[in-house]
């Protein structure tokens, strides 16, 4: 069977994750391609599409009349929870980029469509599908680590903000690197740690470096006046168990610690941390010990072994999911405990107290 596949929303992510990653799926075809810009859905179907695929600027139309079996939300994060629930009612199974939504209330409108509709629901986190993640998340699920009662999720850039699309827009985003990339470092986090249930969160969002004018960014200067997401935000989450995590997220900050994607665990066997590959460390026979695990899977001639690519087998895993009826490696559910925590992140900068879930 040929999965008929629909992209909704074709920048940045459509092109540079979801389109070439299926187009290296057999069991997958792109038969329509839908962006407000009609230029880019052009692009998209003569870059990855058959030859009859349709191209749309409208989502109802697409979803009416393109016979689609899984669509992929890619737009802007304040239309993941429509488009999602669209999608998901027009008989489609989604994967919708992260973050799941701008608010924790959408998430779970998601979640109900999807049960409602029978259909299955996944959320972009490729980065649990990046060789070190995979290898922890054995390490972590094998019990290797003991009682991981201490994590910390990396998302920290010194002057990287992203100056395209609508990322500085509070209105269309939600907010800016805590929600953009504080939500990979708190999945993985959370998923190494398979605790998902917090129970309260102290956090604090800055908008300290946003106005700085002509902005040393890896992106070109932003324009001060658009900027109106936070530039950092910190967070210290306590989940019921006792165990607590420390989430820092910045696109801009004076900082030489630039990590991104990345967890730090504590448990009561073993740590872990990805500062320079992948590393294990622990107490053995009386002795501290560090374990640094060989990410490469290559050392022989002129074969650089199976290689990492994330967005392939985040692409691979998500057919397979639908194709086998099985449920897909990133649950809803979990996509929704990272929403609310960074939800009540933003409420307890806004508030100044602790914020209870
Ligand atoms: N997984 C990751 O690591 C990762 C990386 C980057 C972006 N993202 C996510 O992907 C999403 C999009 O980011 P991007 O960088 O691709 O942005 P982008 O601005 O490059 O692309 C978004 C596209 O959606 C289109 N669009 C907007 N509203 C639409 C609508 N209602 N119908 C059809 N098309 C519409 C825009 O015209 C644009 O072409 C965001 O939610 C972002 O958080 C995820």
């Amino acid at each position: 069977m040929t999965l008929r596949i629909g992209i909704i929303g074709c920048g940045g992510i459509a092109n540079g994750k979801h389109m070439p990653s299926l187009a290296q799926v057999a069991e997958v075809e792109m038969v329509a391609f839908c962006d407000i810009i009609e230029e880019r859905a052009v692009k998209a179907k003569a870059d990855f599409g058959t030859e009859t695929a349709e191209v749309y600027t409208d989502y109802k139309k697409m979803l009416a009349e393109a016979k689609l079996d899984v669509v992929h939300v890619c737009t802007p994060n304040s239309s993941h929870a429509p488009l999602t629930i669209a999608a998901l009612e027009a008989d489609n199974h989604v994967m919708c980029e992260k973050p799941m939504a701008k608010t924790s209330a959408e998430a779970k409108e998601m979640i109900a469509a999807a049960k409602r509709t029978g259909k299955k629901l996944t959320i972009g986190y490729q980065n649990r599908f990046r060789t070190d993640s995979q290898y922890l998340h054995e390490v972590c699920s094998d019990g290797e680590l003991g009682d991981i009662y201490f994590g910390k999720a990396h998302a920290i850039r010194r002057r990287a903000v992203p100056t395209w699309g609508v990322f500085l827009d509070e209105e269309a985003q939600g907010g800016g690197p805590l929600i953009d990339i504080g939500t990979h470092a708190l999945d993985l986090t959370l998923w190494m740690m398979n605790n998902y249930k917090p129970k309260f969160v102290v956090g604090k969002a800055y908008h300290q470096l946003s106005q700085t004018k002509n902005a040393a960014n890896a992106w070109g200067p932003w324009d001060p006046d658009k900027f109106t997401v936070e530039d950092s935000a910190f967070g210290f989450i306590t989940m019921e168990n006792g165990a607590t995590i420390f989430l820092e997220s910045s696109w801009a900050l004076n900082s030489l610690d630039v990590k991104e994607a990345k967890t730090t665990l504590a448990g009561t066997k073993g740590g872990a941390d990805m500062n320079d590959g992948l590393s294990i460390n622990g107490e053995d026979h009386g002795l501290l010990y560090e374990k640094k695990i060989e990410l490469e899977t290559g050392g022989v001639d002129f074969y650089d072994g199976a290689g990492d690519d994330p967005a392939l087998k985040e692409a691979e895993s998500w057919v397979a999911a639908i194709l086998n009826d099985t449920e897909p490696v990133v649950k809803p559910e979990e996509a929704l405990v990272v929403t609310e925590i960074l939800e009540a992140i933003y409420q307890s900068s806004a508030k100044g107290e602790p914020v209870f879930l």
